[in-house]
């Protein structure tokens, strides 16, 4: 926590979204965070932010979300995206331009 007396407008405010993350790696995808440690207005929240960005054929590898629900929003193009339940369902979609989907904890 900061001292009440040093917080700023700029301590609820964050710009590091504005650019594309570079996607020159190998799953042609970048993720870049909106996390406490850059963006001091969400300590305590219990939420976060990120950007992601995915170039033609890039993929997120199949990863876990054992302490936090996602929503992700499409803002451009169009990404196949889906999870495995904890029961093993699988549940995907295609997604377009101002499509949002939940992904469970
Ligand atoms: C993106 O990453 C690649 C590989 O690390 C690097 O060669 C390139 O300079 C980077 N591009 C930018 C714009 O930072």
């Amino acid at each position: 926590c900061k001292k009440p007396s040093t917080v700023t407008i700029q301590d609820f405010v964050f710009s590091g979204l504005r650019s594309a993350g570079n996607t020159s790696n190998l799953i042609k995808a970048a993720v870049t965070p909106a996390f406490v440690s850059s963006f001091p207005g969400l300590n305590g929240l219990g939420i976060s932010a990120a950007r992601l960005d995915l170039d033609l054929g890039g993929v997120v590898p199949l990863h876990t979300h054992p302490s936090a629900n996602e929503l992700l929003l499409v803002t451009q193009g169009s990404i196949l995206s889906g999870f495995i339940s904890s029961s093993n369902s699988v549940y995907y979609k295609t997604l377009s331009q101002g499509d949002i989907m939940v992904f469970p904890q």
